[in-house]
């Protein structure tokens, strides 16, 4: 087994954002002391302190640092030490007001809320430099400190920058990416509506425009973006790294993140971190949390990850904040850790009296340690130190269903067949088809090495480049089984619709070309006819012709009356699958029982509700179970429930909205 990402800390890490900048010195020694309750052992400190610790350019003042510091050390709480650089201090809007970040409509960004100014401006870069070092200078030989977490959530609350700085190392970027104007012109299409450039000045940035930009430049843009949020990374990375030796994160946003490609930005780390928040609208919001938390392992390569921030209760920045009832953090944190985490972590400690997250749930909430919420904090920091044996166990699946932000962000761009189809909503329909049916999943990107993996589902890979769509045939050739969702193969890389139609780069392995994308209107719906059982499909439809594939679902009704819906083509040692509609969760269940027959999948048969992960130890399985359902559940185990310490012996009963974990001896066989 690899080393541990974070070596310096044992256990599960629990804690959170801890923010005492904002508390006067006599509430440290309350907080220390809950901390200690709560089995607290890691804490993010200074994220949001640039003002602190440098009140004055170049000016620093460590001494509340110091103290804090060795405060939690003497408490046994180790430190995930922030760099404060998601909210640069006033000096730096005042003395650097080319710096600022300008909206696509013109809006100045100015001080007065959080969010970095350009990261394209060089004073930015080196006032993030200097802040960076100076903390490691003075901090990596402290024994608190036993992780760096740079910046905060890259990509928010803003990314696009159209300032001149922005404006000018754009240019810099396609001379470099793409060399000469030629090729520049030939990759956007400029030829459409008379966009050519003879100047590299001439070259814009996707602002505001009369009518759409330029699709292929937006998705450049995009690219460009997020390679500037990271180049700000590395500065602050490398400065640290100058002096100090400790593992450096930065926190990711997963499926909830849009601007930054997590399967680059986790080269670039050395603990992949993630935070993550329920979307209140959303009734099965615990799924997309599954979800969250696969694609976070699946960015981290399967290695140990943390799991940096959720909340207690209720969140504040949605439109109607749901608190959280009693449990509910458990499940939460235990479906987190069954899929890999080995740190649970908050925003934040205690609950801030002022500013914009006042009503924003915390481990200390306002009402005080006298309070369910902290009482339930004190609960499963507990709990979290009777699994520590969790740590460095990994989960492992055969399943994957890509993932690929390039191709989301070129998705999401104006003017397409029907906005009512979406990437995300496609990976959520199919994820939560494979989560309802018990079926772990891995996330991968379409050009990944996905030859351990027993099937292979592609929703709406709208954006595939000709070896993406290479590896998938290759994939099937060599005996494994895709399924494709509609919309998928559509464009290159740089937007441009396949040489040969829709799908065409994918049409050795599925046996169907599409000829039209057939979309419905608003409420529409028509009928999908599987060999006898018939399902509801709205959104779209296609005009699929087969070359070689066998029909395994018919439209009934709708534009595609009549035509291909499902089907299914043997190629090589493999199946391609290809559902030409966007089915809901229900709709896929008959289609996914041919797709696991074919690809040897077998769902393990827990009552629906019933989340069970395996994490593999050296020598035993560890069965995370979270039951979300309001009715107790059995499932067949054996060994030991450790958070009772109760043996199982073949049959284990999990009271309803409780969690579990079920440690199996190798030797004793598994427990699914
Ligand atoms: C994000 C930020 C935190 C805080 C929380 C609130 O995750 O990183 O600073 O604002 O949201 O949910």
């Amino acid at each position: 087994m690899t080393a541990h990402p974070w070596p310096l800390l044992d256990g599960i890490a629990y804690g959170g954002d801890y923010n005492p900048e904002q508390w006067s010195r006599d509430v440290w020694d309350e907080d220390v002391a809950l901390m200690r309750k709560a089995g607290v052992n890691l804490v993010s400190v200074g994220i949001f302190s640039w003002a602190m610790l440098e009140p004055r350019e170049g000016e620093f003042d460590f001494s509340w640092l110091d103290e804090l510091l060795d405060l939690l050390h003497a408490n046994g709480v180790a430190v995930d030490l922030g760099t404060p650089t998601a909210a640069p201090p006033a000096w730096f809007y005042a003395t650097y007001p080319d710096a600022r970040v300008v909206t696509a409509d013109g809006t100045v960004l100015g001080f007065g809320s959080r969010g970095m100014v350009s990261h394209s401006a060089p004073e930015y870069r080196t006032a993030i430099a200097r802040v960076a070092g100076e903390l490691a200078r003075r901090y990596a030989e402290h024994p608190a400190v036993v992780l760096w977490h740079v910046h905060n959530e890259y990509g928010a609350p803003v990314s696009d920058d159209f300032s001149p700085r922005a404006v000018a190392a754009w240019r810099e970027w396609l001379r470099e990416r793409y060399g000469s104007l030629d090729a520049l012109n030939a990759a956007w299409g400029t030829a459409f509506w008379g966009q050519v450039v003879r100047e590299w000045d001439h070259v814009v940035a996707p602002a505001a425009t009369a009518s759409i930009a330029n699709p292929s430049t937006k998705l450049d843009w995009a690219r460009f973006t997020d390679e500037q949020l990271r180049a700000c990374f590395r500065i602050e990375r490398d400065a640290i790294r100058a002096h100090a030796t400790q593992p450096v994160t930065t926190n990711f946003m997963a499926h909830q993140n849009y601007n930054t490609d997590l399967w680059r930005w986790a080269q670039e780390v050395d603990v992949v971190s993630d935070d993550h928040y329920l979307w209140s609208p959303d009734p099965d919001a615990h799924v997309g949390l599954a979800l969250s938390a696969d694609l976070t392992r699946s960015v981290a390569g399967g290695r140990p990850w943390m799991l940096m921030e959720h909340s207690t209760s209720a969140v504040n920045w949605q439109g109607r904040n749901i608190a959280k009832r009693p449990g509910e953090m458990h499940r939460n944190a235990f479906t987190h850790l069954g899929r890999g985490a080995d740190a649970i972590m908050f925003f934040q400690w205690r609950a801030s009296r002022s500013g914009a997250e006042k009503f924003h749930s915390a481990m200390l909430p306002h009402a005080g340690a006298s309070s369910r919420v902290f009482r339930e904090v004190v609960d499963l920091g507990a709990r979290l130190a009777a699994v520590e044996e969790l740590r460095g166990t990994q989960v492992r699946a055969d399943v994957a269903v890509l993932y690929d932000w390039e191709s989301l962000w070129a998705q999401d761009l104006e003017w397409r067949p029907s906005d009512a189809l979406g990437f995300r909503e496609r990976v959520r329909a199919y994820y939560e088809r494979l989560w309802r049916d018990g079926v772990t999943v891995d996330l991968a990107h379409p050009e990944h090495d996905l030859s351990r993996y027993r099937l292979v589902v592609a929703p709406a890979s709208y954006l595939l480049t000709q070896a993406a769509a290479a590896n998938l045939t290759a994939y099937v050739e060599a005996g494994g089984t895709l399924l494709v969702s509609c919309f998928s193969g559509v464009v290159d890389e740089h937007d441009a619709v396949h040489v040969g139609g829709f799908g065409a780069p994918l049409r050795t392995a599925l046996g169907v070309a599409v000829e039209e994308f057939l979309p419905m209107r608003e409420g529409e719906t028509c009928a999908v006819d599987l060999d006898g059982t018939e399902v509801t499909a709205d959104v779209w439809t296609e005009d699929v012709v087969l070359h070689g594939a066998e029909v395994r679902g018919t439209y009934r009704g709708g534009p595609a009356d009549g035509m291909p819906a499902v089907t299914r083509h043997r190629h090589g040692q493999g199946t391609g699958w290809y559902v030409s509609t966007a089915l809901g969760v229900d709709a896929l269940a008959p289609v996914l029982r041919g797709v696991y027959a074919d690809a040897g999948v077998v769902p393990p048969g827990h009552p629906e509700g019933l989340e069970v992960v395996t994490r593999q130890g050296g020598t035993a399985d560890f069965h995370v179970v979270v039951n979300h359902r309001a009715e107790p559940a059995e499932l067949a185990a054996s060994g030991t429930e450790l958070l009772s310490g109760a043996p199982v012996d073949g049959t284990f009963r999990v009271g309803p909205g409780d969690v579990a974990v079920i440690r199996t001896p190798r030797a004793q066989g598994g427990g699914r």
